[in-house]
């Protein structure tokens, strides 16, 4: 009813809320402190940028938004659901049905074709899609990224920059809510890093909301929001970023 009143925000769905998440990783005779006080929303559609000097803790917020590491202490929500709160086989089901990861190196199953790889997701997917449910999403995925006439290649039958394009393809395929991206263009030349890049801010245009590690400013300044990092803290995010 009040819905004049509410924030372009407020109306937007949340896809991530980090309340005060810390990190410390424990070793015999050191505590290091990887993230401090971390507070940041995702809404859907965001392109979102993590940026700092290295050990600064990116891969480590990364890792805990896709739910492949816990944190310390805080509060973190995926679409509302606390993710403190999920058993262990709930938070698989969840990292399976609504994370994308696109690390540096491609992790592509070099015995498997492009086809195959892009497929696997979907495979172990809990809707168990008909093998013509997964073939038409494959073939879109690959169309996305521009490569359905590779299909049948192996990995190392493709450049660099071709790899990671089929490593988003497969990031893509079973639809999740956020890709999280870990320095996608570290191994690629730059022409290739351009052409990833171009592929990420298309998707993003069409709806995906992206979360992406990088280094390179050219490739930050992509992004909406540009998060600073710096000694496991954010220096400078926008206000409407912060969560409340
Ligand atoms: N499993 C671990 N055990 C102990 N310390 C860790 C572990 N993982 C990361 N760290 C430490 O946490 C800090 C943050 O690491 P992280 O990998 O998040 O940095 P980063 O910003 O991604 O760096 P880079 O740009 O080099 O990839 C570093 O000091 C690192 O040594
Ligand atoms: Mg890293």
């Amino acid at each position: 009813m009040n819905n004049k009143k509410m924030s372009n925000t407020n109306m937007k769905n949340n896809i991530i809320t980090l309340k005060n998440i810390s990190k410390i990783f424990e070793t015999e005779e050191l505590e290091t402190h990887a993230l401090s006080d971390i507070n940041l929303t995702i809404n859907q559609g965001d392109y979102v940028s993590i940026s700092g000097p290295s050990g600064c803790g990116k891969s480590t917020l990364l890792s805990i938004m896709g739910l492949l590491d816990m944190p310390s202490s805080g509060e973190y929500f995926i679409e509302g659901a606390k993710v403190s709160e999920l058993s262990l086989d709930d938070a698989a089901e969840m990292r399976n049905s609504k994370i994308g990861f696109i690390f540096q190196s491609f992790n592509l199953i070099d015995e498997l074709s492009v086809f195959d790889n892009v497929a696997l997701p979907l495979r172990y997917h809990h809707s168990k899609p008909t093998p013509q449910t997964i073939k038409d999403r494959v073939t879109e995925c690959l169309t996305m990224v521009g490569l359905s006439h590779r299909c049948s290649h192996k990995p190392n039958q493709l450049s660099g920059g071709q790899q990671q394009r089929v490593a988003i393809a497969r990031a893509l395929v079973a639809k999740p809510a956020i890709l999280l991206v870990d320095e996608p263009t570290g191994n690629l030349d730059s022409k290739s890093g351009d052409q990833v890049m171009d592929v990420l801010s298309e998707l993003n245009k069409n709806g995906t909301t992206i979360c992406m590690v990088t280094h390179d400013p050219r490739y930050a300044d992509m992004a909406s929001t540009q998060v600073q990092l710096l000694d496991g803290m954010i220096l400078q995010v926008p206000q409407a970023q912060i969560a409340v």
